[in-house]
């Protein structure tokens, strides 16, 4: 079977890869020419772990190549709209790449006997694939979805920085379909990748496959809002600690243990987009997104609470030197998008605060954002030193590494806001 992804981002290239490695030949289509030029040398053009060595692997075995052209997806059975659906100003989709991907697709289709199959891997609100989608690419085609076109809905559910294990070990596939082949032509696809370690798989219909997507992000951006809601209720409540509570809720089985850990909110390119997405989408509908609202408001209120405790801790910020541990939105990337880093940075440095920063992986994109708004350190040491106060906004492993020595050693007095909860507060104070 030969397959195609068109957009290749860290979703489109990580599953293109990971299918390439286990033996289809695919294609990965994307119109960043710079991006295929890196791809094609084997260069990943996102930093996430274990891709680089599978894409080698995978053009070394010529089993996968990059392209800008539609023109080298002509022969796929099987096309992957893995394309970025950014927010709009009201925090609506933008569907406008979907949009060309299906137009494109269609056009590549239309010199084509066989009967291929669209998947949408794109998060995309629930209703698109049955209308603008399936418009789209029959416009473009001259087929009928259902007739000489299958169409289905594959939503995706990798994490930065765990994509490739993601891929390779989902928790389920689902399906969206309601035409009846695409289907059966993914599971049968995935039957292949998976072998005995198939996944437990839904098939529903297209906008159930759609809504399951927003609903999981939401779902679990709503679970880091209540536990940093009662993060800040145990915060004025002497004796409490949340992360004992989240401890003991989690052990019940309806709640498990699982993204509970409180902090400064959630960040990146997915639950921020989705919650508001849904949001916007409801109110579309005349729902009022009552809960997501609130969702929203905690996560954007959650990363000022450092500021507040270095306020309560170091008094007026005006002069002082802060230093910040920690610049991507979560470990292992050195992706920026919506990361609270930025939040608590812009608010520092509005309270005249001088501010340092480190991060094992995301210094050069924060510097092309802020440039000499801040100063960027080269190591942990190297940024704490002489603080006043130090917030740890990303949660490395090489900050639990730190010892308590360090930041008595090097800071002014070791106050530090830990924002992600990695240390031991007993063995630093
Ligand atoms: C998420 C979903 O997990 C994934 O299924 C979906 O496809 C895309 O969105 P991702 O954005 O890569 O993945 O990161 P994730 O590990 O889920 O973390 C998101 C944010 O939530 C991070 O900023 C993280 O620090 C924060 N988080 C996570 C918490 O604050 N507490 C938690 O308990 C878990």
């Amino acid at each position: 079977m030969k397959l195609a992804f068109i957009g290749l981002g860290y979703v489109g290239l990580t599953t293109a890869v990971c299918m390439a490695y286990r033996g289809f030949d695919v294609v990965g289509v994307e119109v960043d020419d710079e991006k295929v030029e890196k791809i094609s040398r084997g260069i990943a053009p996102v930093k996430e772990p274990k891709l680089e060595k599978l894409l080698k692997y995978a053009l070394s075995r010529k089993k996968f190549t990059a392209s800008t052209s539609y023109r080298d997806a002509v022969k796929a059975d099987v096309f992957f709209i893995t394309v970025g659906t950014p927010s709009k100003p009201d925090g609506g989709i933008d569907l406008s790449r979907v949009a060309e991907a299906c137009k494109h697709i269609g056009e590549t289709l239309a010199t084509q006997e066989k009967v291929a199959t669209v998947a949408v891997k794109s998060t995309v609100v629930p209703g698109t694939t049955r209308t603008l989608v399936k418009q789209k690419l029959e416009e473009a085609s001259q087929k009928k979805v259902g007739m000489d076109l299958n169409l289905c809905v594959n939503p995706e559910f990798l994490r930065e920085g765990a994509a490739v294990d993601d891929t390779f070990h989902p928790d389920r596939i689902v399906i969206g379909d309601d035409w009846g082949r695409g289907g059966k032509i993914l599971t049968r696809l995935y039957k292949k990748f998976y072998g005995r370690k198939t996944p437990p798989t839904m098939i529903t219909n297209t906008v159930n496959a759609e809504m399951i997507k927003y609903a999981s992000n939401v779902f679990l951006a709503a679970r880091i809002s209540l536990i940093n809601e009662v993060a800040n209720i145990c915060q004025r409540t002497p004796g409490a600690d949340v992360e004992e509570v989240a401890k003991g809720i989690g052990m019940d089985r309806r709640i498990g243990p699982h993204f509970l850990r409180a902090g400064l909110g959630y960040g990146g390119s997915c639950f921020p987009k989705d919650v508001k997405a849904l949001a916007a989408f409801a109110k579309s509908l005349g729902v009022e997104p009552c809960m997501l609202e609130s969702v929203q408001k905690v996560n954007d209120n959650q990363p000022y609470k450092a500021i507040e405790l270095a306020e309560r801790l170091v008094g007026n910020l005006h002069g002082r030197k802060a230093a910040v541990l920690g610049l991507s939105f979560k470990p292992n990337t050195d992706d920026i998008r919506e990361a609270v880093s930025l939040k608590i940075i812009n608010k520092l440095l509005e309270h005249g605060c001088t501010v340092v920063a480190y991060d094992p992986a995301a210094t050069e994109n924060v510097r092309r954002l802020l440039g000499n708004k801040i100063n960027y350190a080269e190591s942990a040491e190297e940024c704490i030193k002489n603080a006043d106060f130090c917030i740890v906004a990303t949660e490395w492993d090489e900050f639990r590494r730190l010892k308590p020595e360090v930041f008595k050693k090097h800071m002014k007095k070791p106050v530090v806001i830990d924002g992600r909860r990695v240390y031991d507060p007993a063995a630093i104070s």
